[in-house]
């Protein structure tokens, strides 16, 4: 049964990387992507329908996958839409369903990735989806301090690339950020950007069905996005929250505005399937004559009339040939927080000096890419355990009859989400907030990075991060595919800040992303305070009745140090420093006194007209949450403002 689980994990494997070449560094080959027409072949190419028609010969698992016709058998698309709109992600779907509740309005959604398929769906084999056709492979430009362990000591920055955006690709975890932390956005001067003006749109979007919570006044009944608690559960994260009360953390609704606690992990899955915002908000909708959706559709600048300064279209590529879409009322770029910035940048938007550099025509001087926040989190700490099936250990859970459960039930261990199960908000020692909020989130593991190693086992979660397999394999190879727990310390409000630039003015060149971690020191005592928590948390009885103990990883970056001294722990960090893939703040919103804001309250670029970007990139501050709800929040809210605008 062992052998034939694998050879089904290794078949839904290759489902999902076929056509994608990894060469030994880890890099992604990809196909040469620059348009090679002429403006003869363009202007034949518009002529002709078949460029967007849904089959797609090429794609040999066409049948997998979820299809978004245009409607009415219409064989291509319009001229001209009342909206363009850019990135089907996590905010540019709902927006997109919003938009197109009044029926004479009519949305154009353009999208690079392809639809998703059987195989997103499938939670537990979330961290696979981190080097294949659905995902950006952007790199974090060389920080020579961090990163140490991974493959060309390069962090690795994966985003969604598909119809549903990184929701199709990410963890499913599902969080909103604290009341106080939405209260100081709004008191920089966002108006309407206050928990209590956001909550109202976390519960539009959500069909809590989490028992317990039926009643809560914090919790949406009727939205489309169906957020569970995950079926299939390990002892470890009973134990957690036990821990967590023996050491002062109430077991609370973390969602809820109570004061910091613990709780299980709150999850965008419906029945034990993946919930991407697409499967929430453009599948049902597809039938819709005012909604278009075009898939494999790259939007590479936006229009802009250099006089009035007014955005009027969108140019993008398809099938390698370029078009134009016109825009009647707006122009929105929902293209997440690293090709937002980017298609902003290329169409003439952006810091004066660093365009002209790229010999791109300055339409609007701003600050786009200026300020780059990130959750980062140290995968590391390793307690193994003396029981032998306390942990989800991969090649012994990837059976086929677990399949089976799972396609027919939604349950079992291929329900849980990549084993990630439960969260909990702590504010350590070393912090000086005087409000009621955390430094860090812990995420509670049913199990570690070695989980998925040993012979049968994929290795996908430290593969996805791009960790070196030597480091790997000399910190972690005597305990690899054993019983363990780890909890994921996320470093929640940074102080360290990031940069974006373009490397140059193709839209198919990934920009430089400069993440800057851990160069504040506070930065670093926090990582240290909050590894001392969880130490402090597996010394507690839930943990020590399965024998807990830390393991002495050996880093080679760090065979100086004393093994569990803080400096032991800084070199740690350092080494194995892992992006939880939550880049914000690259297009900043602010009020107009705010020298790094690219766009006001109501999303709207400055100095540009008809032009927003709806997205996670407009978050300004850090916030206590995984980034797709709030980016799903966002969307519900632009649609509001944008409908005002209009009516
Ligand atoms: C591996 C991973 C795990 C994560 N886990 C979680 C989690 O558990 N919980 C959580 O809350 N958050 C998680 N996140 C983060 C969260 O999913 C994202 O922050 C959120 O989805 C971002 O939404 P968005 O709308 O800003 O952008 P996206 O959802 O990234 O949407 C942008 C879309 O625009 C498209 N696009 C980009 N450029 C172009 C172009 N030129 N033309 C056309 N289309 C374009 C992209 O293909 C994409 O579909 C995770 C992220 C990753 C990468
Ligand atoms: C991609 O194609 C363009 C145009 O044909 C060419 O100039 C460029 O060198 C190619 N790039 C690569 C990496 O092959
Ligand atoms: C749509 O347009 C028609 C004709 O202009 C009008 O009668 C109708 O009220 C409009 N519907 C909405 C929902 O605005
Ligand atoms: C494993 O867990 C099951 C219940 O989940 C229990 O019945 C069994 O005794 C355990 N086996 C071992 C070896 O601990
Ligand atoms: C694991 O360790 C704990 C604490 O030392 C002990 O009480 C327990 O019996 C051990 N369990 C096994 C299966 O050895
Ligand atoms: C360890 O210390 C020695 C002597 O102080 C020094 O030469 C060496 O470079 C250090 N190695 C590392 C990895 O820091």
């Amino acid at each position: 049964m062992l052998k034939g689980a694998s050879v089904l994990y290794t078949l839904l494997l290759i489902t999902i990387i076929f056509g994608q070449k990894v060469n030994k560094n880890g890099k992604i080959k990809r196909p040469n992507q620059s348009f090679p027409q002429t403006p003869l072949m363009t202007m034949l190419a518009q002529t002709i329908a078949p460029n967007f028609v849904q089959q797609d010969p090429t794609d040999l698992f066409d049948i997998l996958r979820d299809k978004y016709p245009l409607p009415n058998g219409l064989q291509s698309p319009f001229s001209e839409y009342d909206y363009v709109i850019v990135g089907a992600g996590s905010a540019g779907s709902v927006l997109a369903a919003r938009l197109t509740e009044d029926p004479n309005v009519t949305v154009l959604l353009l999208e690079a990735g392809r639809p998703e398929s059987l195989i997103t769906d499938v939670p537990s084999i979330a961290p696979y989806f981190q080097r294949t056709e659905y995902t950006w492979p952007y790199y974090m430009e060389k920080q020579p301090d961090v990163c140490l362990g991974m493959i060309n000591n390069r962090c690795y920055w994966p985003r969604g690339r598909a119809v549903g955006g990184t929701s199709v690709i990410n963890y499913m975890i599902y969080t909103r950020g604290r009341p106080e932390e939405w209260d100081r956005i709004a008191a920089d001067g966002n108006y309407g950007w206050s928990y209590a003006d956001v909550l109202n749109y976390y519960m539009k979007s959500e069909k809590n069905n989490m028992r317990g919570y039926e009643n809560s006044p914090y919790r949406g009944k009727s939205g489309e996005l169906n957020v569970e608690f995950v079926s299939f559960r390990t002892p470890l994260i009973d134990a957690f929250l036990e821990a967590g009360r023996i050491l002062g953390h109430p077991t609370i609704d973390y969602n809820s505005p109570e004061q910091l606690g613990f709780g299980y992990l709150q999850a965008t899955v419906t029945a034990g399937k993946r919930m991407s915002a697409a499967k929430a908000f453009l599948h049902p909708n597809k039938r819709r004559l005012n909604l278009h959706i075009l898939p494999m559709s790259t939007a590479t600048k936006v229009l802009i009339d250099p006089q009035t300064k007014i955005a009027n279209g969108v140019e993008y590529v398809r099938n390698r040939l370029r078009f134009e879409v016109k825009a009647r009322r707006e122009v929105i770029l929902s293209a997440g927080p690293i090709a937002s910035p980017q298609l902003l940048m290329l169409s003439g938007v952006g810091p004066k000096k660093h365009l002209q550099r790229h010999g791109i025509p300055v339409i609007e001087n701003l600050p786009v890419g200026f300020t780059l926040y990130d959750h980062i989190t140290f995968p590391g700490l390793v307690f193994t355990l003396n029981e032998t099936n306390l942990s989800i250990i991969e090649s012994k859970e990837a059976t086929l009859d677990n399949i089976i459960q799972w396609l027919q039930f939604g349950d079992g261990p291929v329900a849980t989400t990549g084993a990630a199960e439960g969260i909990g908000y702590i504010k350590t020692p070393v912090s000086n907030d005087p409000d009621n909020v955390p430094d860090m989130e812990l995420i509670s593991i049913g199990g570690s990075l070695v989980s998925d190693g040993g012979p049968l086992g994929s290795k996908a979660t430290r593969r996805g991060m791009m960790i070196n397999e030597q480091v790997f394999d000399g910190a972690y190879g005597s305990v690899d595919n054993t019983n363990t727990w780890t909890a994921f310390p996320m470093l929640l409000h940074p102080k360290s800040v990031g940069r974006l630039e373009l490397k140059n003015n193709n839209p198919f060149s990934h920009p430089r992303m400069y993440g800057n971690y851990l160069s504040e020191s506070s930065d670093v005592a926090t990582f240290i305070a909050a590894i001392r928590h969880i130490q402090a948390l597996a010394a507690t009885e839930p943990f020590q009745k399965y024998g807990a103990r830390i393991h002495r990883a050996q880093y080679p970056a760090c065979r100086n140090t004393t093994f569990d001294s803080d400096e032991y722990w800084e070199c740690a960090v350092r080494t194995f420093t892992a992006t939880l893939h939550h880049q914000i703040a690259t297009c900043r919103m602010g009020p107009d006194n705010d020298p790094l804001a690219v766009v006001d309250p109501e999303l709207r670029v400055y100095g540009i007209g008809r032009l927003r970007v709806v997205d996670s990139s407009i978050i300004p501050r850090t916030v206590s949450a995984h980034t797709n709800a709030p980016a799903i929040m966002i969307g519900e809210k632009a649609a509001d403002m944008i409908k005002r605008t209009w009516s």
